[in-house]
């Protein structure tokens, strides 16, 4: 079933974010996710899920407050260095400090991003949903979404 599942889910294409947050000793950390999901207009709320195990989802509990960031198709080395395990990501792309709650903004590889309070949590199998409360959105170009289905990056088809 794990396999039918994969290849479910491979099926239905997304965007790609990198959710971050910074730890209590003020270390950062990111990870790439197509989990993403709205949930309540009011109050403005998204979802996230993260695997259960992910340093990131230790940052997001214990700050209480993460940042969306959605990438731009241009964003593809960001999507691949955050979900690398790499523990430098930091080291390798341009960020910023939220204006007060959440994590860090990746200004050169996100074209738009939500910083979010920690609303509630909810555990299943292997990973964590997520409830954030979306506390400021920022819009940083107008570049077209980077997307991820059938187990590749793509980006949006050209319109005449
Ligand atoms: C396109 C894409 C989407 C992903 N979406 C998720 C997701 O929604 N949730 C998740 O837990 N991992 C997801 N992953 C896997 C994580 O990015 C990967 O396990 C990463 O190393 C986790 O970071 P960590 O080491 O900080 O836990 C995705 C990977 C890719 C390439």
């Amino acid at each position: 079933m794990s396999t039918q599942f994969r290849s479910l889910m491979a099926a239905f294409p997304t965007g790609v974010a990198v959710v971050t947050a910074f730890d209590l000793d003020d270390t950062p950390w990111g990870m790439t996710v197509s989990s993403l999901s709205s949930v309540s207009l009011d109050p403005p709320t998204l979802l996230v899920c993260l695997r259960d195990t992910s340093p990131t989802l230790d940052a997001v509990v214990r700050n209480g407050s993460f940042t969306v960031n959605l990438l731009h198709h241009e964003a593809r080395a960001a999507a691949e260095l955050f979900s690398s395990g790499d523990p430098d990501r930091f080291r390798q792309v341009a960020w910023a400090r939220p204006e007060s709650v959440g994590g860090p903004h990746l200004v050169d590889a996100a074209h738009a991003a939500a910083d979010c309070e920690v609303d509630h949590m909810h555990r299943t199998g292997t990973h964590v949903v997520v409830f954030g409360r979306v506390a400021r959105v920022v819009h940083r170009s107008a570049s077209q979404p980077l997307l991820y289905g059938l187990r590749q990056y793509a980006s949006w088809p050209q319109i005449a």
